[in-house]
């Protein structure tokens, strides 16, 4: 983050970046590398991946050759969603770690947390059992989200008919509204699939239980997991969902 920052000077772009960046924002600042730099230095986080550095701010994601320092492209967030692929099932790991809830304020857990057997049944061996069902989110090729289910003994177990939710958006993507077209996308899935139902488990203060209810789920219950957090059972009925 702090390297982009101190070369912000340094940023510069192509004539075909320009046209890029105008076309896919739909804005026609005079001077775009100025309006990057300002979008930049206001950004809510900047990640590193590959050769690329990633800002994102402003529902906008602004990419730069870091060692160049060109600005290659900028587009607004607007993930497409699908249906999670054999391939995409090595993505799941990281999406299981970015479910977890860490209240604000608190440290982040270690990424073993995952190979907790208490949380590691949500994806463990996933794609083999009746009820394994998922989608995803991409961003620019990017994989951002995942919405998946399975029928197990975890916390959200309602019944074998009801497959339980598992779902998480990479933290600098959340609050675009890609978490609810990917719950969508996944209701329409599970209907496909012969399902009237779906259970979930979430912590009482997680502010996705807001999220959850404004898609129709409801609290059935209130429980203790097994490290003591204070959880609803959560059920969403979709039968009446038109396929
Ligand atoms: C919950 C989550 C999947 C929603 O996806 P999203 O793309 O951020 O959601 P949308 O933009 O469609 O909707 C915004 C809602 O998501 C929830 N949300 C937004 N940021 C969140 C965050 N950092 N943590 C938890 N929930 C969040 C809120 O309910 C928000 O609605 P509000 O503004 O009325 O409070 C996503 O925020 C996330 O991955 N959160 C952390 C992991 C998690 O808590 N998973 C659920 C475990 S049971």
């Amino acid at each position: 983050m702090n390297d982009l920052i101190q070369n912000i000077e340094k940023l510069h772009t192509t004539e075909l970046g320009t046209i890029r960046i105008q076309k896919n924002l739909g804005i026609d600042a005079d001077d775009i590398v100025e309006w990057c730099k300002e979008t930049i230095k206001q950004a809510n986080s900047i990640i590193g991946q590959g050769k690329n550095l990633y800002a994102y701010g402003k529902g906008i994601v602004i990419t730069v050759n870091a060692r160049s320092n060109t600005i290659i492209t900028a587009h607004k967030i607007n993930a497409k969603v699908r249906a999670m692929e054999k391939s995409d099932y090595a993505c799941l790991n990281e999406f299981l770690y970015h479910s977890i809830f860490i209240p604000d304020g608190e440290n982040l857990p270690p990424r073993s947390i995952i190979n907790d057997p208490e949380i590691f049944i949500y994806i463990k061996d996933f794609g083999d059992r009746p009820g394994d069902l998922g989608v995803i989110a991409e961003q620019s090729g990017q994989v951002v989200g995942a919405a998946w289910t399975r029928i197990i003994s975890a916390y959200g177990h309602l019944d074998n008919n009801t497959p339980e939710l598992a779902v998480s958006i990479l933290p600098e993507f959340r609050g675009y509204g890609i978490g609810m077209k990917l719950m969508h996308k996944l209701f329409k899935l599970l209907k496909e699939n012969g399902y009237s139902k779906t259970s979930l488990s979430v912590q009482k203060d997680n502010p996705a239980v807001r999220f959850y209810q404004r898609l129709g789920y409801e609290i059935i219950c209130e429980k203790l997991d097994h490290v003591g957090h204070e959880d609803y059972l959560m059920i969403k009925d979709f039968h009446s969902l038109k396929a």
